[in-house]
């Protein structure tokens, strides 16, 4: 045998060996011993004395599959009358990033503009972190001018990134925490998400959706940790224990009650954040006892669906995630467009 093809075989070998370690291959004895809590075992990713014996440093360093929450975050830009002078019935956050000045346009023409639906009041508004790279004192001044303009951003001093939105997330519950006691219900909605507001109103005030201890959206009720290291969302046995995360509604497109909130802030310190955030507030619901609600109706949350909908299907739907600003504005008109449409 050639030598390339010794290296090529050893390296094979390794990589075998590498999955067998990692992959979800229902292994007793490669549990680590369960913790107290089922769902979270709350020890750092890498190997050292017990938690118990360290007094945990202030900032600790979150490694690859935490993030850095709790801190001392401070809000930036906060110019927004949302919540402050104006209680409205329905808040629809939108996490977006610094440059995402598309979107955030597209959104405030589009579902964004929405004020009175069915008497009652919505309000929207984007939450971001602060911009990094070698452009991050410009787009932050670009930011500045589109608050002072818009009054809608809300900016927390995190850094931005994918990475990151777990953090996005509980500082937007922060936020509503301190500012909000009058909502009814929050939405948080993706900024390539189409959203049907009448059809969301529907939900909410036709159909016997519960004011308390609610949260709905696309529910995925059996969500597999995934084991496989080369899986964007690996998760190893060390981090969460268990081969399923409890259920969560994803994180596209959820709704929750005003009262979860504050009932989600005040578990979250007890289980380290995790960076997939929609299976985080699982982790924080199953801690408080909660169950997510399925949609009353299929077809309410579309998530990956074929492209291009019907206009049916689009006057069905709730909250559908698009390829494209052009075919979320494209939904947006069809929806709009009066008469009969299934
Ligand atoms: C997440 O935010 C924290 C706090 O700003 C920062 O230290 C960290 O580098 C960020 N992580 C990523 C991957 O951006």
């Amino acid at each position: 045998m050639s030598y390339s093809r010794h290296i090529v075989i050893i390296a094979l070998g390794a990589v075998a060996i590498f999955l067998y370690l990692n992959l979800d291959w229902k292994k007793p004895h490669m549990n680590p011993p369960q913790p107290s809590r089922a769902e979270v075992s709350s020890r750092p990713a890498q190997a050292g004395p017990p938690a118990e014996t360290v007094a945990e440093p202030q900032w600790e360093d979150p490694g690859p599959y935490h993030v850095a929450y709790p801190r001392k975050y401070k809000y930036i830009l906060d110019h927004t009358e949302t919540c402050k002078t104006v209680n409205p019935f329905l808040i629809l956050l939108v996490p977006v990033g610094p440059k995402d000045i598309e979107a955030r346009g597209a959104i405030r023409e589009m579902w964004g503009k929405e004020a009175v639906v069915r008497g009652q009041l919505i309000r929207t508004v984007f939450v971001l972190g602060v911009p990094t790279g070698a452009d991050a004192q410009q787009q932050q001044e670009k930011l500045r001018q589109e608050s002072l303009e818009h009054h809608d951003l809300i900016q927390s001093d995190f850094h931005d990134s994918y990475h990151n939105l777990t953090i996005k997330t509980m500082m937007m519950l922060e936020w509503l925490n301190t500012h909000c006691t009058q909502v009814s219900y929050v939405m948080k909605v993706d900024s390539d998400v189409f959203l049907n507001i009448d059809r969301l109103l529907t939900l909410l005030l036709d159909t016997g959706a519960s004011g308390q201890d609610y949260m709905t959206g696309l529910v995925w009720w059996h969500s597999p940790v995934l084991r496989n290291p080369f899986n964007k969302f690996y998760m190893p046995w060390n981090v969460i224990a268990e081969s399923e995360f409890p259920p969560y509604p994803l994180g596209f497109a959820y709704i929750m009650s005003l009262d979860l909130v504050e009932k989600i802030l005040k578990v979250s310190p007890q289980i380290k954040p995790i960076y997939i955030e929609d299976a985080y507030l699982g982790m924080c619901l199953k801690r408080l006892g909660i169950s997510p609600t399925d949609p009353i109706e299929k077809e309410l949350f579309l998530v990956d669906p074929r492209h291009p909908l019907s206009s049916c299907r689009i006057s069905r739907a709730i909250a559908v995630v698009t390829t494209s600003v052009a075919q979320m504005r494209s939904y947006w008109q069809r929806s709009r467009e009066p008469g009969e449409k299934c």
